[in-house]
């Protein structure tokens, strides 16, 4: 093929080029708000990255729940490649937690556990600098598309502070991110000092060591 053919054929697929198949541009996922304030449903959370499945997770090591549930968390898509590059989470971030009853019989199924279609729960953690005290505020959505914020005197925020990887997410338990957060910096104090190995003072006479209680 001459040139010149090559070209008009190249110029010919960019002006004729078909119009992109979402109608919308692809959704750019910052919070949005009713008037009094509640949180809109981030209708499209499942466009964006996934971070994990969590399977029976409990926080409480006596809870014997009588059915088994998974839970997926997701990013939108900007606060995910800010954190590649920073470790950490931009303003706007949203980050998305859905619980779905594990299911074991269905079709050809014969072992192990696959998610069901109800939504079991759907809780949103958002970072919005100027509008939260603490940056951060959770909001807990029923079958309503708004939810208010969950109070910060409630547990989530308790938790999710002393305990989480980076900046009150738990980025512990998201594979993708845990390396990048360990690489850059970025783990909170508290849980730098939850993983640390004990340390031993009859191994280190005389080191610097802290005393252990
Ligand atoms: C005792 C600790 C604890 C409490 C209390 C808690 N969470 Fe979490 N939360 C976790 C853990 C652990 C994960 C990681 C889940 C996973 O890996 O699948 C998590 C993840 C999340 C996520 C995904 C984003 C992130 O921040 O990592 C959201 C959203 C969330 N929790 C909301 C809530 C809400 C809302 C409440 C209160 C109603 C709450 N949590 C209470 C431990 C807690």
């Amino acid at each position: 093929m001459n040139t010149k053919l090559l070209l008009m054929l190249l110029s010919g697929t960019l002006l004729f080029s078909p119009a992109p198949l979402r109608q919308t541009s692809i959704p750019t996922a910052a919070p949005i708000y009713t008037s009094d304030g509640q949180l809109r449903f981030p209708e499209n959370y499942r466009d964006w990255i996934y971070l994990t499945s969590g399977f029976d997770m409990s926080y409480n090591p006596a809870m014997n729940m009588d059915h088994h549930m998974f839970d997926n968390v997701f990013a939108n898509p900007d606060a995910y490649r800010s954190f590649l590059q920073t470790g950490t989470w931009p303003d706007k971030t949203m980050l998305v937690l859905e619980v779905r009853g594990a299911q074991s019989k269905g079709s050809i199924n014969k072992a192990g556990n696959y998610q069901g279609i109800t939504l079991m729960g759907l809780e949103v953690h958002v970072k919005d600098e100027a509008r939260f005290p603490g940056k951060w505020a959770f909001f807990g959505f029923g079958d309503n598309k708004t939810a208010t914020m969950t109070p910060q005197t409630a547990e989530c925020y308790s938790c999710h502070a002393n305990h989480a990887a980076v900046d009150t997410t738990f980025v512990q338990f998201y594979p993708t991110l845990l390396p990048i957060a360990t690489a850059k910096g970025t783990l909170s104090p508290s849980y730098v000092k939850e993983i640390a190995p004990p340390t031993s003072t009859k191994d280190a006479p005389g080191g610097t060591s802290s005393p252990q209680p």
